[in-house]
């Protein structure tokens, strides 16, 4: 997925998202930029920085619509995070600095999890002979005490204790064919850790990029159970521990850090909750002090993770927000200089409110559709009811609060009310939603303006 060309991101992006082709646009170049840029030569390379974007756009029009869906397309290290979500560094809370090391966390899950999967082949052999190893004690070595696992695990060993080798091939063969899936092995298998650790890791600790649990679970007696497992939930503990043991941590680090600075993209959602307007007092002081320590991370800084420090400089910054009440000048302005390209979203319409409800993969229709259907009933709905609706809903948009596509959930909600409640009872039938019904339903609600403010 990593080379995809801005065309086919925006052809991506357009299965969910209506209109905002410039924001599109926009967002695919960026991404684009960062194949471009692995592409240049390394003395160029290391000057090319990032053209960071603002999104701008009023509530309910697509911004974090757009950086969900953009993270599933890109091969690049991508976070999205609330920028509102940051607290001042001195003061209790996340520090901006943590969605660097989130980042890094997620892309080495993500490398390690691609090299497991890798070696899953040559993980499963060794796991086979293990296995068989469990099944079939060497000749001379002490059997473990099975109790009551006897009949199952030794009568195999026993019958053929002279011929060891031949023994293990036939019990291979049962076991590829998976006639031994149902017998008991017993198995060390690692306790639950202490509840003692999650106290710990859960006040922010992990901030600090210490892992805690790690820490600790060094310091504890590994607290080990015998348990008896299936073969087959046996074996597959063992590939997975044998997959671990077979990747190169080292490698996997060392490759995320390089994957992280060089092509990670951080999405900031929510940039405007950090304007403080009237600085100087109170929590805006606060406010404003995450704008400034988002500085260095933005402008380029060494992060210290628990992998070691991460480079800030070529990473880069997608921020979105509304600006409803506050304008991007409103930011500090050394913020504002580092998001050279600002892109607006535009607020929509009726045109687009009818497409909204219909043409995306998961468009909102369907989702109805499909949930009713689950209880046997089928939901017809006419173009012209649908017109309706998006009219409706531009109107109480325009009305009362300008909330953008959110307005279509809180209108259909309305519309299929008396459906999602009798559903059940309706089993068979078919209900067609026309203008008509429409009309009935939210016409009461749509023309009381105090009504809707409330219900829509
Ligand atoms: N252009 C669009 N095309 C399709 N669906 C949309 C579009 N805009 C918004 N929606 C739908 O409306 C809902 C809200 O959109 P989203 O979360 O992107 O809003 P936002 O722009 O981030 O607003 P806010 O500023 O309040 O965070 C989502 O469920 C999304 O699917
Ligand atoms: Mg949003």
């Amino acid at each position: 997925m990593s080379d995809l060309k801005p065309y086919e991101i925006v052809r991506e992006l357009d299965k969910y998202i209506i209109g905002q082709g410039h924001a599109k646009r926009s967002v695919a170049i960026a991404l684009r930029n960062r194949w471009r840029r692995r592409q240049v030569t390394d003395d160029l390379r290391d000057e090319i920085a990032p053209k960071n974007i603002i999104l701008i756009g009023p509530t309910g029009v697509g911004k974090t619509e757009i950086a969900r869906r953009l993270s599933m397309l890109t091969d690049s290290p991508f976070t999205k995070v609330e920028a509102s979500k940051f607290t001042e560094i001195g003061y209790v809370g996340r520090d901006v600095e943590s969605m660097v090391r989130d980042l890094l966390e997620l892309t080495v899950n993500k490398l390690k999890s691609e090299q497991q999967e890798a070696v899953k082949d040559k993980a499963s052999q060794i796991a086979e002979e293990r296995m068989l190893d469990l099944l079939l004690p060497k000749p001379g070595v002490q059997k473990p005490s099975g109790e009551d696992s006897d009949e199952t695990q030794f009568e195999l060993v026993t019958s053929n204790t002279n011929e060891p080798s031949s023994t293990r091939q036939k019990l291979r063969k049962m076991l590829r064919a998976g006639k031994l899936d149902n017998r008991y092995v017993d198995r060390d298998v690692p306790d639950r850790v202490m509840p003692v650790v999650e106290i710990f890791s859960s006040a922010g600790m992990e901030d600090m990029g210490i892992n805690f649990k790690d820490m600790l679970g060094g310091l504890l007696p590994k607290g080990k159970k015998r348990r008896k497992l299936k073969v087959k939930e046996a074996r597959e503990i063992l590939s997975h521990e044998e997959a671990q043991n077979l990747v190169d941590m080292e490698k996997v680090v060392n490759q995320a850090i390089e994957k992280v600075e060089q092509s990670g993209i951080i999405f900031l959602d929510e940039i405007d909750k950090i304007v403080g307007k009237d600085s100087g007092s109170g929590p805006d002081i606060s406010r404003e002090g995450v704008q400034r320590d988002l500085l260095p991370i933005i402008e380029g800084s060494n992060v210290a993770t628990k992998y070691g420090p991460v480079k800030t400089d070529h990473i880069l910054f997608i921020a979105s927000g509304a600006f409803h009440t506050v304008k991007p000048s409103d930011l500090i302005p050394e913020l504002q200089g580092r998001f050279p390209i600002r892109v607006e979203l535009d607020s929509l319409g009726h045109k687009e409110f009818v497409r909204i409800l219909t043409e995306p993969k998961n468009a909102l229709l369907r989702q109805y559709l499909a949930l009713i259907r689950t209880e046997g009933v089928e939901v017809v709905f006419e173009d012209d009811a649908v017109d309706e609706i998006a009219r409706i809903a531009e109107e109480v948009n325009n009305l009362t609060e300008n909330i953008g596509a959110r307005r279509l959930h809180t209108l259909m909600e309305c519309l299929l009310e008396d459906v999602l409640f009798d559903a059940p009872e309706m089993n068979g039938k078919r209900v067609l939603v026309d203008r008509q019904f429409v009309d009935d339903k939210l016409k009461d609600i749509k023309t009381d303006e105090d009504l809707s403010r409330y219900i829509l």
